[in-house]
């Protein structure tokens, strides 16, 4: 269930709170008291990368958020045994997988589900007999849309970076080209009954046309929260979103 008035749940990302914290070694900040602030806050789930190379969340996060949260987590991780294993000790509400690459600085594209079908239908399989709900992180693409589908998703979670990106660089022709592809494709996999979340990137010059979609109900938002929070505290950041996802869907 949603906090907000409308179906648009917000996830809040606190992987960063965990960058800050390993970026000195120690237990502060703590990213567990930051997803329960969230939560106090309006996050109606708390979202958690945990990496292979655990540049950020570390196991011990994912043991620790797994016992301390009321709000679904929504476990991100990449297709590996080893994450598997662990998502199937956890058993999390929500599994969403990415792809993963060593030397990029955050999830840069979408997953190529058409080329690793039957892989992935055999990877997600015993996570959706665990009760996880299975979610693919995906670019607007017909072709990722409809093996995700096909392999037995029951999310697909659009990557809103190149939007965002292209709004940062003033690009906004590509921008609004990013924007109608996502628009389009949000219809699509909601058409096929797949539920539509969405998430990278946003900030508050960039949710609200995401947000307007009427077929995503939920949006990811992690790095650009943590960040605002330095100014204006987590609570007061969240609000903020939730005032801006509001304001879209009236
Ligand atoms: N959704 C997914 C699948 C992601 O991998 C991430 C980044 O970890 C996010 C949402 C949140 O992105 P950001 O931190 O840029 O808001």
């Amino acid at each position: 269930m949603s906090k907000s008035s409308s179906n648009l749940r917000l996830g809040v990302n606190i992987d960063h709170v965990a960058t800050v914290r390993n970026a000195r070694g120690g237990d502060t900040p703590d990213p567990v008291r930051a997803a329960l602030l969230a939560e106090q806050g309006g996050a109606d789930g708390i979202t958690a990368h945990l990496r292979e190379d655990r540049r950020h969340i570390s196991d011990k996060d994912i043991d620790a958020l797994m016992d301390a949260l009321s709000v679904p987590l929504n476990f991100e991780m990449a297709a590996t045994d080893e994450m598997q294993r662990i998502a199937l000790r956890h058993k999390p509400h929500a599994v969403c997988i990415v792809p993963e690459k060593r030397e990029e600085r955050t999830t840069e594209g979408g997953l190529e589900v058409a080329r690793e079908e039957n892989q992935l239908a055999h990877f997600i399989a015993p996570l959706r007999e665990a009760g996880c709900r299975v979610s693919i992180f995906i670019a607007a693409d017909p072709r990722q849309i409809d093996a995700a589908h096909r392999i037995g998703a029951q999310v697909i979670e659009l990557h809103t970076g190149a939007y965002c990106d292209a709004h940062a660089e003033g690009d906004f022709a590509t921008r609004d080209a990013e924007l109608a592809k996502m628009r389009e494709m949000a219809t699509y996999a909601h058409d096929l009954g797949l539920e539509v979340h969405a998430g990278h990137g946003l900030t508050y010059d960039t949710v609200q046309p995401v947000a307007a979609f009427p077929e995503v109900r939920e949006l990811n938002i992690g790095h650009f929260l943590i960040g605002e929070a330095i100014f204006r505290g987590l609570p007061a950041a969240i609000a903020e979103m939730r005032r801006l996802m509001e304001e879209a869907r009236a």
